[in-house]
């Protein structure tokens, strides 16, 4: 792969980094989409804009899938997918927990994702068949092999009817499997991160959007992980319910959700 392709979505990171980095913890203007909690900022707008603006200038003819705003199509194989800002719910209560996540896919393959923390300064990134970094340091999957030993998350989609009834549903029958403990985060991009460096063993969430996981989900796979729907089926550019582990513990973990919806 052009390894261009990295210098320049690392190019739009840190700029849009220092806007995510100047609103943080400041009074912004803040807008509401499909229901009051579902909020989009100033902070959003104009992460997604100057991320759009780099890698307009270096590759003009590439298509553009992000979350903010609808872009004009092209013939190019290539397509960026942008999220400029996920856990807007977190950053606007001024809670550290956020990223920048952006994923190059060409045609239907995802061959290249970056998710960057910017108050912990942490860069997760990975390239198709060339590993996982964080930091530019290799990261593994955990090599825990119960579901017992497991620490999960999940996320609680926008849509709080049915998708939050079966979340609460699994979250229930996860825990009378006696495992170590469930945790919600609120940038699903980071969750995949996490799971892509050890630090918890599977997440699941119901409609994520491919800003949501497309870069995550490269480097989680990357790193030694697995990421399927909820028959295990690969996962495609478009909304997705995410079964996502360190590999070793998916099955089992397919088993208790599909026995919530059963
Ligand atoms: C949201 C976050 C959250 C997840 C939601 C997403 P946003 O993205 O990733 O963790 O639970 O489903 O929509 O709106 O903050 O970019
Ligand atoms: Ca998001
Ligand atoms: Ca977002």
């Amino acid at each position: 792969m052009n390894n261009n392709y990295q210098e320049v979505a690392k190019i739009a990171l840190h700029k849009a980094s220092r806007v995510l980095k100047f609103y943080f913890n400041k009074s912004i203007t803040i807008k509401t989409k499909s229901a009051h909690f579902d909020q989009v900022t100033e902070a959003d707008i104009e992460s997604e804009k100057v991320i759009v603006q780099v890698i307009k200038k270096f590759f003009p003819r590439h298509n553009i899938l992000a979350e903010e705003n609808q872009y004009q199509g092209t013939d190019s194989e290539y397509t960026w997918i942008i999220d400029p800002l996920d856990g807007t719910n977190n950053f606007t209560h001024a809670l550290p927990v956020f990223s920048i996540s952006i994923a190059l896919a060409q045609k239907q393959k995802v061959i290249m994702g970056l998710v960057y923390n910017p108050i912990r300064d942490e860069l997760f990134t990975a390239q198709a068949g060339k590993g996982a970094f964080l930091n530019e340091k290799a990261i593994r999957v955990s090599e825990n092999i119960k579901l017992k030993q497991s620490l999960l998350i999940t996320g609680f989609y926008y849509d709080r009817s049915e998708h939050m009834k079966r979340t609460l549903k699994n979250i229930e029958l996860f825990f009378e499997q006696g495992i170590m403990g469930i945790r919600r985060f609120g940038s699903a991009a980071l969750d995949l991160a996490f799971i892509a460096c050890g630090r918890a063993d599977g997440f699941w969430e119901f409609c994520l959007n491919p800003w949501d996981f497309a870069a995550g989900k490269l480097i989680l796979e990357e790193a030694g992980g697995k990421v399927t729907d909820l028959e295990g089926k690969s996962i495609a550019i478009k909304p997705s319910y995410i079964v996502a582990s360190n590999g070793q513990i998916h099955r089992a973990m397919r088993r208790v959700l599909n026995t919530a919806d059963a």
